[in-house]
């Protein structure tokens, strides 16, 4: 399987990192469900994917081509997964930056068998020459070639087996205009609710054969930042400390104890999400303060915030983003408990659109 790129974000095995590392990678693919029936949360999605599947099914046809949008762990290759499991085609998998030139491309599309599913991991970041190999594959199922240099260069058009191209991304914004209007079906992967990730839990819990109880699988949900890659990973590091500090089975007690443990917190933050917002409080005043300023303070790098911390801090309501820069929070003042003095407060409600122009409040 062709997913060397995933590991980009692992930065130092951090516990939370969204992304795989090598040692999870062998269970986190036994873990995930097969079926959509198996597979908790993203209600939508999986309502709307469902009736296509069906009706591609009944017709006797293949989707369409399909976008799958959404923060890091979600469960973007489990979802594509499970529709080739569904439809009961090949799934061949690759990402944007390892297709490095048109023959590599070329190569994959012509080994794509009638029906298959090609799946490209970060599309985002596929390179402009590849993507436009890619357009008449996607729309005639044709690979134009071009053979020769000079005057004497001809084109030659290739015919493909009919396949579905499902594109996977964290940043959709990033994706130029004639590729996206080439996805017939969007769908938009949420963060999950602490109630799924209990649910997530306990079916992981069950296929390691690790004994749980209700509190403990509720313990590692609300500390998995809505993200069921972390909630495994977390189960499995509770799972050291309760094989190794108590008699295996994981209680509420001995998950408060592994993830105390770990420094992470109850909102499920760990030391660098309490950095960065220490530091946008304490050296810049609670904000604005630019990204790459932010991240050369905190020493990661300014992608990695955005992609994998942010989202989250935003999604608790812990962070905004302005045309300025970042911002920290009422609430994030709070949950550090550090006190906001008045001017801070002002700023951020200003920041926030509470004050009008002249300071009073709307
Ligand atoms: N494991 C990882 N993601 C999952 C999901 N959405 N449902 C069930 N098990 C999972």
């Amino acid at each position: 399987m062709d997913m060397n790129n995933e590991h980009e974000y692992d930065f130092e095995n951090r516990i939370l990192s969204s992304s795989y590392s090598v040692e999870d990678t062998e269970t986190e693919f036994s873990l995930r469900p097969k079926t959509l029936a198996d597979y908790i949360g993203q209600d939508k999605a999986k309502e709307n994917l469902k009736i296509y599947i069906d009706a591609a099914k009944k017709r006797g046809e293949m989707l369409d081509h399909i976008l799958i949008y959404g923060p890091p762990g979600l469960g973007k290759t489990t979802l594509s997964n499970i529709i080739a499991n569904e439809m009961g085609v090949n799934i061949r998998v690759t990402s944007g930056p390892s297709i490095e030139k048109q023959g590599d491309l070329a190569a994959l599309l012509t080994n794509l068998g009638e029906n298959d599913i090609l799946f490209i991991d970060e599309i985002h970041r596929l390179q402009r020459s590849v993507e436009e190999v890619l357009y008449p594959a996607l729309e005639d199922f044709s690979l134009d070639i071009i053979i020769g240099k000079g005057p004497s260069a001809r084109s030659i058009r290739l015919p493909l087996n009919h396949f579905t191209l499902i594109g996977a991304t964290t940043r959709k914004g990033q994706i130029s205009a004639p590729l996206l209007t080439r996805f017939g079906v969007d769908l938009k992967l949420d963060f999950y609710t602490p109630e799924q990730l209990a649910l997530i839990v306990k079916r992981s819990a069950n296929l390691l054969e690790v004994e749980i109880s209700e509190e403990g699988a509720s313990a590692i949900a609300s500390r998995s930042r809505g993200t069921p890659r972390i909630a495994n990973r977390l189960l499995k590091r509770v799972r050291d400390f309760a094989e190794v500090k108590g008699d295996g089975k994981i209680t509420e007690e001995i998950a408060d104890y592994a993830l105390s443990k770990l420094e992470i917190d109850e909102l499920g933050l760990d030391n660098v999400d309490r950095k960065m917002l220490e530091t946008i409080i304490k050296i810049y005043d609670g904000g604005p303060v630019g990204l790459d300023t932010l991240a050369a303070t905190v020493g990661e790098e300014a992608i990695t915030l955005e992609d994998v911390y942010e989202p989250y801090l935003m999604q608790i309501g812990f962070l905004s983003r302005t045309p300025r820069g970042r911002c920290a929070t009422k609430l994030a003042y709070e949950h550090l408990g550090i006190p906001m003095i008045q001017k801070q407060k002002k700023a951020i409600e200003g920041q926030l659109g509470l004050f009008d122009e002249s300071g009073n409040a709307k």
